[in-house]
């Protein structure tokens, strides 16, 4: 670690104690890269996973180009691979992440983005992008929303995960530990309702949303974390969700 970054550490511990503190994702994605691939019990990752796979199962991924929005470590990448892609391309805003998918995929395609504008694709090239635990990442959703559909082909499925917005209003946040501070990530939120909205107006429909509560099932996450405060808290909300869109044109030959 180089000086500066060292002094930036200190400081953003500092006010994490202060308990003033809420990193942006770049911020935050540049400490968690190092440990996000070996974060044990996290209920989080771990309910994405199941989500993710029964999403899969219903969208036919099979000689598809699929555009991995928000990458990060690559943790979905085989579980896509394994519906036999032609081509899966990683974006991501944050280098050090991307640098982790490139030490467990030497060959993948990656690039870096910076400002919810994918450059490097010409329209209507991606028959699938999926993006998750993304999104609430994303201040202007409509512009993201709007640059996906530049890349996608007329016939497409998007899907989508993330934290609850429902969780969010009602204080829950995104966090993750480093080196003994807890640590908050900036989040914004957006409806999921919103969110399909603005799909329904590009010619999308909802083909499956699940949502996942915190309940009996998820409490023996926050047992083992000493968390049973939180759990108390929050029982009873929806923490997660899994959001699978598809837009299909008529001309479309099989
Ligand atoms: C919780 S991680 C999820 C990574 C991966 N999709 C997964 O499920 O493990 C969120 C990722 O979103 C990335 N990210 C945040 N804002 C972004 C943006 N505006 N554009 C692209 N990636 C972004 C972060 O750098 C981070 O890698």
């Amino acid at each position: 670690m180089i000086f500066a970054d060292k002094i930036k550490t200190m400081k953003t511990n500092f006010y994490v104690r202060r308990g003033h503190s809420i990193l942006d994702s770049r911020e935050a994605y540049k400490l968690w890269s190092q440990f996000y691939d070996s974060e044990n019990d996290n209920l989080v990752l771990h309910s994405d996973s199941i989500i993710l796979k029964k999403l899969l199962a219903m969208a036919n991924l099979n000689g598809k180009t699929i555009l991995d929005y928000g990458s990060g470590t690559g943790r979905n990448w085989n579980e896509l691979l394994g519906h036999h892609p032609s081509r899966i391309i990683g974006c991501d805003k944050s280098p050090e992440m991307l640098n982790e998918l490139k030490i467990k995929y030497p060959a993948a395609e990656t690039y870096l983005v910076g400002n919810n504008k994918l450059d490097f694709l010409k329209n209507k090239q991606c028959d699938t992008i999926i993006s998750t635990l993304v999104v609430s990442h994303i201040q202007d959703i409509k512009k993201i929303i709007y640059e996906w559909n530049r890349v996608l082909k007329d016939s497409c499925d998007v899907i989508i995960t993330d934290l609850h917005p429902i969780l969010f209003r009602k204080g829950g946040a995104r966090t993750f530990n480093h080196i003994g501070s807890t640590y908050k990530i900036e989040n914004f939120i957006h409806d999921v309702w919103r969110i399909v909205d603005l799909f329904s107006f590009l010619g999308f429909w909802k083909v499956n949303l699940i949502e996942e509560f915190i309940d009996e099932d998820v409490k023996p996450f926050y047992v083992k974390k000493d968390a049973l405060n939180v759990y108390e808290k929050f029982k009873g909300l929806p923490f997660i969700y899994g959001l699978h869109l598809s837009r299909m044109y008529a001309d479309k030959k099989y």
